[in-house]
Protein backbone atom coordinates (compact mmCIF):
# COMPACT_ATOMS: atom_id res chain seq x y z
CA UNK A 1 0.00 0.00 0.00
CA UNK A 2 1.60 3.46 -1.36
CA UNK A 3 -0.90 5.93 0.68
CA UNK A 4 0.08 9.82 1.06
CA UNK A 5 -1.66 11.44 3.73
CA UNK A 6 -2.12 14.89 2.91
CA UNK A 7 -4.39 18.03 5.19
CA UNK A 8 -3.11 20.66 6.50
CA UNK A 9 -0.96 21.40 9.89
CA UNK A 10 -2.27 20.26 13.06
CA UNK A 11 -5.12 17.57 11.19
CA UNK A 12 -3.72 14.70 12.92
CA UNK A 13 -1.69 13.20 10.01
CA UNK A 14 1.07 12.29 12.40
CA UNK A 15 -1.55 10.75 15.16
CA UNK A 16 -3.35 8.88 12.60
CA UNK A 17 -0.05 7.56 10.76
CA UNK A 18 1.38 6.09 13.92
CA UNK A 19 -1.32 3.39 14.09
CA UNK A 20 -2.00 3.16 10.58
CA UNK A 21 1.64 2.25 9.69
CA UNK A 22 0.76 -0.93 12.34
CA UNK A 23 -2.51 -1.91 10.43
CA UNK A 24 -0.79 -2.06 7.51
CA UNK A 25 2.53 -3.07 8.49
CA UNK A 26 4.39 -0.60 6.52
CA UNK A 27 6.67 2.82 7.60
CA UNK A 28 5.53 5.98 8.70
CA UNK A 29 7.90 8.48 6.53
CA UNK A 30 7.35 12.03 7.85
CA UNK A 31 9.11 14.89 6.62
CA UNK A 32 8.91 17.12 9.36
CA UNK A 33 9.95 14.15 11.62
CA UNK A 34 13.03 13.40 9.08
CA UNK A 35 14.12 17.62 9.64
CA UNK A 36 13.46 17.68 13.01
CA UNK A 37 15.54 14.49 13.59
CA UNK A 38 18.26 16.34 10.88
CA UNK A 39 17.58 19.01 13.69
CA UNK A 40 18.22 17.38 16.42
CA UNK A 41 21.39 15.77 15.84
CA UNK A 42 22.89 19.28 14.41
CA UNK A 43 23.65 17.92 10.86
CA UNK A 44 24.77 19.97 7.83
CA UNK A 45 20.66 19.56 6.66
CA UNK A 46 19.38 20.30 10.26
CA UNK A 47 21.74 23.67 10.42
CA UNK A 48 20.20 24.42 6.91
CA UNK A 49 16.74 24.18 7.89
CA UNK A 50 15.83 24.55 11.68
CA UNK A 51 15.05 28.32 10.93
CA UNK A 52 12.84 27.69 8.24
CA UNK A 53 10.89 24.98 10.43
CA UNK A 54 10.67 27.48 13.38
CA UNK A 55 9.18 30.60 10.79
CA UNK A 56 6.54 27.74 9.91
CA UNK A 57 7.99 28.32 5.68
CA UNK A 58 8.82 25.37 3.43
CA UNK A 59 12.52 23.87 2.62
CA UNK A 60 13.50 23.88 -0.71
CA UNK A 61 11.73 21.60 -2.82
CA UNK A 62 15.71 20.48 -4.38
CA UNK A 63 16.46 19.67 -0.56
CA UNK A 64 12.75 17.87 0.44
CA UNK A 65 12.90 15.85 -2.80
CA UNK A 66 16.17 14.65 -2.26
CA UNK A 67 15.61 13.71 1.45
CA UNK A 68 12.93 11.60 0.47
CA UNK A 69 13.93 9.96 -2.37
CA UNK A 70 17.38 8.49 0.02
CA UNK A 71 14.81 7.77 2.83
CA UNK A 72 12.90 5.27 -0.31
CA UNK A 73 16.42 3.93 -0.55
CA UNK A 74 16.34 2.08 3.08
CA UNK A 75 14.57 -1.86 2.64
CA UNK A 76 12.09 -0.89 5.05
CA UNK A 77 10.09 1.54 2.21
CA UNK A 78 10.23 -1.34 -0.83
CA UNK A 79 6.49 -2.93 0.22
CA UNK A 80 4.58 0.18 0.78
CA UNK A 81 4.98 3.39 2.91
CA UNK A 82 2.87 6.18 4.39
CA UNK A 83 4.26 9.47 3.62
CA UNK A 84 3.05 12.14 5.90
CA UNK A 85 3.59 15.94 5.08
CA UNK A 86 5.26 15.17 1.49
CA UNK A 87 4.19 16.25 -0.90
CA UNK A 88 3.20 19.87 0.02
CA UNK A 89 3.91 21.76 -3.66
CA UNK A 90 2.73 20.79 -7.05
CA UNK A 91 6.92 19.69 -8.16
CA UNK A 92 7.40 17.34 -5.32
CA UNK A 93 4.08 15.72 -6.33
CA UNK A 94 5.68 15.69 -10.03
CA UNK A 95 8.60 14.38 -8.63
CA UNK A 96 7.04 11.78 -6.14
CA UNK A 97 5.18 10.60 -9.78
CA UNK A 98 8.84 9.68 -11.29
CA UNK A 99 9.61 7.76 -8.17
CA UNK A 100 5.93 5.70 -6.90
CA UNK A 101 2.99 4.88 -8.28
CA UNK A 102 0.53 5.74 -5.48
CA UNK A 103 -2.39 3.51 -4.43
CA UNK A 104 -4.25 6.50 -2.69
CA UNK A 105 -4.08 10.24 -1.01
CA UNK A 106 -6.13 10.42 1.87
CA UNK A 107 -7.49 14.08 2.74
CA UNK A 108 -7.47 14.71 6.16
CA UNK A 109 -10.75 17.43 6.43
CA UNK A 110 -10.93 19.61 9.73
CA UNK A 111 -11.81 23.30 9.82
CA UNK A 112 -9.88 26.05 10.76
CA UNK A 113 -10.68 26.58 14.39
CA UNK A 114 -10.31 22.76 15.30
CA UNK A 115 -6.27 23.35 13.61
CA UNK A 116 -5.57 25.94 15.77
CA UNK A 117 -6.89 24.19 19.12
CA UNK A 118 -5.34 21.17 17.96
CA UNK A 119 -2.29 23.02 17.35
CA UNK A 120 -1.86 25.13 20.59
CA UNK A 121 -2.59 22.78 22.34
CA UNK A 122 -0.07 19.76 20.90
CA UNK A 123 2.97 18.93 22.97
CA UNK A 124 5.58 16.40 22.16
CA UNK A 125 8.31 14.63 24.03
CA UNK A 126 11.49 15.69 22.22
CA UNK A 127 13.46 12.40 22.53
CA UNK A 128 11.00 10.11 20.51
CA UNK A 129 8.73 12.68 19.05
CA UNK A 130 5.20 10.88 21.03
CA UNK A 131 2.57 13.57 20.69
CA UNK A 132 -0.49 14.43 23.27
CA UNK A 133 -2.27 17.00 23.53
CA UNK A 134 -3.33 19.45 26.83
CA UNK A 135 -6.86 18.56 26.12
CA UNK A 136 -7.72 15.56 23.95
CA UNK A 137 -4.80 13.27 24.75
CA UNK A 138 -3.10 14.54 27.76
CA UNK A 139 -0.34 12.60 29.37
CA UNK A 140 -1.10 10.59 32.36
CA UNK A 141 1.28 13.19 34.85
CA UNK A 142 0.70 16.74 33.75
CA UNK A 143 3.81 18.20 31.14
CA UNK A 144 5.73 14.46 31.28
CA UNK A 145 6.34 12.23 29.06
CA UNK A 146 4.26 8.98 29.92
CA UNK A 147 7.68 6.78 28.79
CA UNK A 148 10.14 8.48 29.13
CA UNK A 149 9.46 10.61 32.49
CA UNK A 150 11.06 13.55 30.12
CA UNK A 151 9.55 17.01 30.31
CA UNK A 152 7.42 17.78 27.26
CA UNK A 153 7.74 20.80 25.08
CA UNK A 154 6.00 22.78 22.89
CA UNK A 155 6.99 22.84 19.33
CA UNK A 156 8.43 26.11 17.99
CA UNK A 157 6.48 26.27 14.74
CA UNK A 158 3.30 25.67 17.57
CA UNK A 159 3.44 29.51 18.68
CA UNK A 160 1.10 31.49 17.50
CA UNK A 161 2.55 33.77 14.52
CA UNK A 162 3.98 30.51 13.61
CA UNK A 163 0.62 28.57 12.99
CA UNK A 164 -0.90 30.95 11.16
CA UNK A 165 2.13 31.18 9.03
CA UNK A 166 1.83 27.83 8.38
CA UNK A 167 -2.07 27.96 7.68
CA UNK A 168 -1.06 30.45 5.06
CA UNK A 169 1.44 28.50 3.43
CA UNK A 170 -0.51 25.55 3.24
CA UNK A 171 -3.35 27.37 1.24
CA UNK A 172 -0.92 29.08 -1.05
CA UNK A 173 1.48 25.84 -2.18
CA UNK A 174 -0.12 23.13 -0.68
CA UNK A 175 -4.18 22.77 -0.84
CA UNK A 176 -3.94 22.94 -4.68
CA UNK A 177 -2.81 19.47 -4.53
CA UNK A 178 -7.17 18.13 -3.69
CA UNK A 179 -7.75 18.95 -7.21
CA UNK A 180 -4.27 17.65 -8.42
CA UNK A 181 -5.00 14.16 -6.67
CA UNK A 182 -8.64 14.62 -7.46
CA UNK A 183 -8.24 14.68 -11.31
CA UNK A 184 -6.22 11.65 -10.73
CA UNK A 185 -8.67 9.97 -9.39
CA UNK A 186 -6.58 8.76 -6.25
CA UNK A 187 -7.91 11.10 -3.81
CA UNK A 188 -10.23 10.31 -0.45
CA UNK A 189 -11.84 12.29 1.71
CA UNK A 190 -11.75 11.64 5.43
CA UNK A 191 -13.73 14.25 8.49
CA UNK A 192 -10.52 14.24 10.67
CA UNK A 193 -12.92 16.04 13.20
CA UNK A 194 -13.77 12.50 15.19
CA UNK A 195 -11.80 11.31 17.86
CA UNK A 196 -8.70 9.10 16.65
CA UNK A 197 -10.06 5.92 16.62
CA UNK A 198 -12.77 6.48 14.37
CA UNK A 199 -10.93 8.34 11.98
CA UNK A 200 -8.63 5.52 11.85
CA UNK A 201 -10.89 3.01 11.01
CA UNK A 202 -12.89 5.20 8.80
CA UNK A 203 -9.55 5.62 6.81
CA UNK A 204 -9.49 2.00 6.52
CA UNK A 205 -12.71 1.68 5.42
CA UNK A 206 -11.77 3.85 2.59
CA UNK A 207 -8.24 3.15 1.43
CA UNK A 208 -9.34 -0.32 1.09
CA UNK A 209 -12.35 0.32 -1.57
P1 LIG B 1 5.17 18.68 9.72
O1 LIG B 1 5.81 18.08 10.88
O2 LIG B 1 4.70 17.82 8.61
O3 LIG B 1 4.03 19.64 10.19
P2 LIG B 1 2.53 19.88 9.68
O4 LIG B 1 2.10 19.48 8.34
O5 LIG B 1 2.40 21.31 9.94
O6 LIG B 1 1.71 18.90 10.48
P3 LIG B 1 1.69 18.71 12.00
O7 LIG B 1 2.74 17.73 12.38
O8 LIG B 1 1.70 20.05 12.65
O9 LIG B 1 0.22 18.12 12.17
P4 LIG B 1 -0.36 16.65 12.05
O10 LIG B 1 -1.39 16.65 10.98
O11 LIG B 1 0.72 15.61 11.98
O12 LIG B 1 -1.12 16.58 13.43
P5 LIG B 1 -0.82 15.74 14.77
O13 LIG B 1 -1.10 14.30 14.51
O14 LIG B 1 0.50 16.09 15.37
O15 LIG B 1 6.18 19.75 9.07
C1 LIG B 1 6.89 20.67 9.88
C2 LIG B 1 7.71 21.59 9.00
O16 LIG B 1 8.71 20.83 8.28
C3 LIG B 1 6.97 22.38 7.91
O17 LIG B 1 6.34 23.54 8.43
C4 LIG B 1 8.11 22.68 6.96
O18 LIG B 1 8.93 23.71 7.45
C5 LIG B 1 8.93 21.39 6.98
N1 LIG B 1 8.46 20.42 5.98
C6 LIG B 1 7.90 19.20 6.23
N2 LIG B 1 7.58 18.58 5.09
C7 LIG B 1 7.93 19.42 4.08
C8 LIG B 1 7.81 19.36 2.67
N3 LIG B 1 7.24 18.30 2.06
N4 LIG B 1 8.29 20.41 1.95
C9 LIG B 1 8.85 21.47 2.53
N5 LIG B 1 8.97 21.61 3.87
C10 LIG B 1 8.51 20.59 4.64
O19 LIG B 1 -2.00 16.30 15.70
C11 LIG B 1 -2.03 17.64 16.13
C12 LIG B 1 -2.57 17.73 17.57
O20 LIG B 1 -3.94 17.32 17.56
C13 LIG B 1 -1.86 16.79 18.57
O21 LIG B 1 -1.78 17.44 19.80
C14 LIG B 1 -2.79 15.57 18.67
O22 LIG B 1 -2.72 14.96 19.95
C15 LIG B 1 -4.16 16.19 18.41
N6 LIG B 1 -5.05 15.29 17.67
C16 LIG B 1 -4.73 14.54 16.58
N7 LIG B 1 -5.80 13.87 16.13
C17 LIG B 1 -6.83 14.22 16.97
C18 LIG B 1 -8.21 13.86 17.01
N8 LIG B 1 -8.74 13.01 16.10
N9 LIG B 1 -8.99 14.42 17.98
C19 LIG B 1 -8.46 15.28 18.89
N10 LIG B 1 -7.15 15.66 18.89
C20 LIG B 1 -6.36 15.13 17.94
MG1 LIG C 1 2.86 15.70 12.02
Amino acid sequence: MNLVFLGPPGAGKGTIASEAKNHFGIPHISTGDLFRSHIKGDTELGKQVKAILAAGDLVPDSVTIEMVKQRFLESDAKNGFILDGFPRTIAQADALAEMKTLDAVVNFVLDREQIVKRLSGRRVCKSTGRTYHILYNPPKVEGIDDETGEPLIQRDDDKPEAILNRLSVYEQQTEPLIAYYREKGLLVDIDASPAPEKVLSALIKAVQK
